[in-house]
C-alpha cells in the first residue's frame, strides 16, 4: 500500500475513477447536466491544491488507486471556532479493506497534524456505512446525520404565493432587522453539528449561527425574507445562489421562526416566498437539515423537496 500526494496531473484520472461518487449527491438533479458536476469538482481539487494550506492524497496499491482525500483547510469554521479545521472529503473504492482503510486514515492523521490542524470535520453518505464504522472506530465523534433535499421546478410554473391579505406580512429584510434575526437564531439550530460536539462549547456553537446570519445580512445571502408582524420579525429565510457554469442553482440555506410563533404556518409563508423569488433565476433548489429536526424535514417535504442524499457529519479532534 502506497499513499501519495495527489498532483495536479492526477486530478483527471481520479475525477474519472470516483466519477459516479461525485455526482451520486446530484443524480436526482434534472436542471443542471451531471458532467458539471464532475468539472466543479476537478477545478475545486486543482485550486484547493494550489493553495498550499489544504492537501489531497492517493492510496494506490499494485497501482491501483483505491482511495482519495481531499483535506481542505476551512478559513470560517477555523476563525470562528479559533481551533484549525480541515474538512475531509474521501472517496473510496467499494473494495477497499478495512486494513488499508484504517492505515490511510491514520496517515491522513499524521499528515492533518503536520499542517498544524486541531481537528478534522468530514461528510460520509450513509451508504458508506462501512467507512463510517471505521472512522468511528478510529475515535471519530459522529455530530450528526445531515439529509438534503432538493425541488425541481418546471420552467413557468407559478410558485403558489400565499402571502397576501395576511396580517403578517413577508418581507425583503434589511440591516435594522439585524437584532430580531439575531434572537431567532439563539438556540434555534440545536441539531446540528457545532452543538454535538462536546469540544464545543454550546457559546460558541451560538456564535456560528450569529455569525452566520450576520454574514448573510452582509451579502453571504444573496436575499432574506422576513414575516413581520407589527415591527416585530417572527421569522426568516436566508437563500444563496450559485453559478455553475450557465445555469445556477438555489439553495435555502437558514430558516427559523421565533419559539413562541411555530405551528402557525410561518415557515411555510416563508419558504413559498423563497420559492417565488428563487424560481425566477433556476429550477433547482437545495436544501438541507439533520434527520432529527422532524419539524424542519415535513416542512420542506410539505413544499414538494425530496430527500437526495443522507450523510453523516463526523469530527475528529486531533489535538485533544
Ligand atoms: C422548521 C421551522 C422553520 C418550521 O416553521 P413553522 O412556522 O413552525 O412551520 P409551519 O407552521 O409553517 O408548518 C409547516 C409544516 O411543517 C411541519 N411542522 C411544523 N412544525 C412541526 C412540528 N412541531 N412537528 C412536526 N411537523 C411540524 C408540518 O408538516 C407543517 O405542516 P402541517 O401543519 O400542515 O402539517 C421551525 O420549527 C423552526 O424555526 N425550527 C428551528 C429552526 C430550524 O430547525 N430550522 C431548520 C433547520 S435548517
Amino acid at each position: 500500500m502506497e499513499v501519495e500526494v495527489l498532483r495536479r496531473e492526477d486530478v483527471h484520472k481520479v475525477t474519472k475513477a470516483f466519477q459516479r461518487d461525485i455526482i451520486s449527491k446530484y443524480r436526482y438533479d434534472k436542471y443542471i447536466p451531471k458532467e458539471y458536476f464532475v468539472r466543479l469538482f476537478s477545478e475545486k481539487i486543482r485550486s484547493i491544491l494550489s493553495t498550499g494550506k489544504s492537501i489531497a492524497l492517493k492510496l494506490l496499491k499494485n497501482t491501483n488507486l483505491l482511495a482519495i482525500a481531499i483535506l481542505e483547510w476551512s478559513q470560517w469554521d477555523s476563525k470562528i471556532l479559533n481551533s484549525n479545521v480541515a474538512k475531509l472529503q474521501l472517496l473510496v473504492d467499494s473494495y477497499l479493506a478495512k486494513y488499508d482503510f484504517t492505515r490511510f486514515l491514520k496517515h491522513i492523521h499524521n499528515i492533518a497534524i503536520d499542517f498544524g490542524f486541531d481537528v478534522i470535520f468530514s461528510r460520509v453518505a450513509l451508504s458508506n456505512i462501512k467507512i463510517i464504522q471505521w472512522m468511528l472506530e478510529e475515535n471519530y465523534f459522529l455530530a450528526d446525520i445531515l439529509i438534503t433535499l432538493n425541488k425541481f421546478i418546471q420552467k413557468n410554473t407559478e410558485v403558489k404565493d400565499c402571502t397576501e391579505n395576511k396580517e403578517i406580512c413577508i418581507d425583503n429584510a434589511s440591516l435594522k432587522d439585524e437584532p430580531h434575526l439575531i434572537e431567532i437564531t439563539r438556540g434555534a439550530y440545536v441539531f446540528s453539528h457545532y452543538y454535538t460536539d462536546p469540544h464545543i462549547s454550546f457559546e460558541l456553537a451560538e456564535k456560528v449561527y450569529e455569525e452566520w446570519i450576520r454574514n448573510s445580512l452582509r451579502g453571504y445571502a444573496d436575499f432574506i425574507i422576513v414575516a413581520r408582524h407589527k415591527g416585530t420579525v417572527l421569522g426568516y429565510v436566508t437563500c444563496k445562489l450559485k453559478k455553475i457554469y450557465d445555469k445556477t442553482l438555489g439553495i435555502i440555506d437558514l430558516i427559523a421562526v421565533r419559539k413562541d410563533q411555530r405551528g402557525k404556518g410561518i415557515g411555510s409563508r416563508l419558504i413559498d416566498a423563497a420559492l417565488v423569488r428563487l424560481a425566477n433565476k433556476t429550477q433547482t433548489i437545495y436544501v438541507a437539515t439533520q434527520a432529527q429536526n422532524i419539524s424542519a424535514l415535513r416542512l420542506y417535504e410539505k413544499k414538494g423537496f425530496r430527500i437526495i442524499s443522507s450523510e453523516a457529519t463526523l469530527h475528529k479532534w486531533l489535538s485533544k
